[in-house]
């Protein structure tokens, strides 16, 4: 029917001589097809189909936790979600996914965020993500022939090729472990393969991309027992949010290669959440992966125009460029931001970078299909192999028993601001404060036991056996 059908109506004359005509041209049509498939009829979207597209970084669960207060019943994954009234691009702007959507995006691995905004540091963060890996792994069990819970590099592929998404868990905030290792090994144990150190705020041990004014903590002592106690058992370190002197102090301490789950190339836009080229040179030296962030604000510092797609290729090329192919991978920021660029909309869009990667334009670095493939997610399998390896070889030391001290949580809850610094905390630290610190009187221009005193404090009474805070107003 349709174009043939026209012709004999309109052309009953010549109609003999027109079918054979159009019978003739749909057989060099198909012959050429047939020929140019065995030539090359190969699109950068068809990498997607030889190795798993790994995403470092997808919000959804946080998307669970404050449209849904988690409740699963209401969310339909399995249908397309672009114009719910509750989940559609009108009524959500952080919301851009869906099965039918994740499907369409070729994606076959994904980290499933567990975050808890830093508001809740010092607060109740550890409750609330613990909350957040429940709904994750309720989420991975409500759908067991699309989604497969992953805590092992090795299983990323097989559970792929069984056309189940790879999922595993991250955390992305140290405040979420509350300055303790015991929790950091629990969080592993629940199965959350990576760690973001920071994220918008400092935790006592490590700044986040936006230092505060006046002080600065780096990577402190406790900060690098935190990554060599996660290089011990295996979880992977993510720099993504990290100042960009934690990035270098934590690549000169780590005994395991690091990712960064969600960040681009500092050099091609300059916002302090992108990572700078002498960082890419410390990254390619660790055999660690940048996976790159497509969230507008990100990869587009010209305010008189929109983010593209082809920003997101600039960035990817940079990094390329400047360290090699072997350490760039993809990490959308998907439900965790509410801008995109043009054209990669919501997670439906990957195979189109991969097409556009692939277009191998003048002055662009020449994309293989093996180098695609690498892009994908055999960087990200590499990196996470290699922190099992070094797990595995460093399994004869013990777990580390260091706690951190009373004075660096004090300082650090005056400098978020904290009007009573330990006010609600009953741990066995807090006791130990000493009555002075220098970074405190430095800043402040008081000493930690006069601050005490105008509390009404006594620090003599801090080291009874029982809490002494209780007492105290203002928790
Ligand atoms: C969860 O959502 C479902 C579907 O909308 C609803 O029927 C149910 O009452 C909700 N449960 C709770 C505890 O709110
Ligand atoms: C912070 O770390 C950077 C990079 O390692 C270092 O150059 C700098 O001196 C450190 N600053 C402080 C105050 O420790
Ligand atoms: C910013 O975008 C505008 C509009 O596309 C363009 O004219 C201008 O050259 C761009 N500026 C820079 C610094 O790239
Ligand atoms: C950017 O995109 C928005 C939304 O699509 C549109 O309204 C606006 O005109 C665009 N701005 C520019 C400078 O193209
Ligand atoms: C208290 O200060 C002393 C002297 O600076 C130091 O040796 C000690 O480790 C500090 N104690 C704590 C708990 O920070
Ligand atoms: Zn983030």
């Amino acid at each position: 029917m349709g174009e043939s059908s026209i012709i004999f109506q309109y052309c009953t004359g010549k109609m003999i001589y027109i079918n054979v005509a159009v019978g003739l041209s749909i057989l060099l049509l198909v012959i050429g097809l047939s020929v140019g498939l065995s030539v090359n009829t190969f699109k950068g979207r068809d990498a997607l189909d030889s190795a798993p597209l790994i995403d470092g970084h997808n919000d959804l669960p946080y998307n669970f936790y404050h449209i849904l207060s988690n409740n699963l019943s209401a969310f339909h994954f399995e249908s397309d979600l672009r114009n719910d009234n509750v989940w559609g691009k009108n009524a959500c702007s952080s919301c851009f996914t869906d099965l039918p959507r994740l499907n369409a995006g070729k994606v076959g691995g994904q980290f499933w965020v567990a975050y808890t905004p830093c508001e809740s540091q010092y607060k109740d963060s550890v409750q609330l993500t613990l909350r957040q890996i429940d709904v994750i792994r309720r989420f991975i069990q409500r759908y067991p022939a699309n989604l497969q819970l992953v805590t092992a590099a090795g299983d990323i592929e097989t559970t792929w090729r069984n056309g189940k998404i790879a999922s595993m868990i991250a955390i992305e905030g140290g405040h979420s472990l509350d300055s303790s290792l015991a929790l950091l090994r629990l969080y592993y144990d629940l199965g959350v393969r990576y760690v973001t150190l920071t994220h918008t705020c400092n935790t006592p041990w490590a700044d986040a991309s936006i230092v505060d004014n006046g002080y600065v903590y780096n990577l402190t002592d406790f900060g690098k027992t935190v990554v060599y106690e996660m290089n011990r058992i295996g979880m992977l370190v993510d720099l993504s949010h990290v100042s960009h002197n934690v990035m270098r102090e934590v690549l000169a301490i780590t005994r395991a290669p690091v990712i960064f789950s969600h960040s681009s190339a500092f050099s091609v836009c300059k916002h302090y959440r992108n990572v700078p080229d002498d960082v890419l040179h410390l990254v390619k030296k660790n055999n660690g992966i940048v996976m790159v962030n497509f969230y507008s604000g990100f990869v587009n510092c010209n305010s008189s125009r929109n983010a593209t797609l082809q920003d997101v290729v600039d960035h990817i090329n940079h990094i390329r460029n400047l360290i090699g192919v072997n350490h760039v991978g993809i990490g959308g920021d998907y439900d965790g931001v509410s801008s995109m660029p043009m054209g990669l909309e919501d997670v439906s869009k990957y195979p189109d970078l991969f097409d556009r990667l692939y277009e191998n334009r003048e002055g662009e670095p020449t994309w293989t299909r093996e180098d695609l493939e690498k892009l994908a997610g055999r960087n990200f399998i590499r990196v996470f192999q290699a922190v099992e390896a070094v797990r595995d070889s460093l399994s004869s030391e013990s777990p580390r028993e260091d706690v951190i001290t009373g004075n660096e949580l004090y300082i650090a809850q005056k400098k978020e601001g904290l009007k009573d610094p330990g006010a609600c905390q009953t741990a066995k630290e807090w006791s130990n404060v000493n009555a002075t610190s220098d970074a405190e009187e430095k800043t402040s221009g008081l000493k930690v036991s006069k601050i005490m005193e105008l509390l009404g404090r006594n620090l003599i009474g801090m080291t009874h056996h029982h809490s002494v805070w209780t007492h105290v107003g203002g928790c």
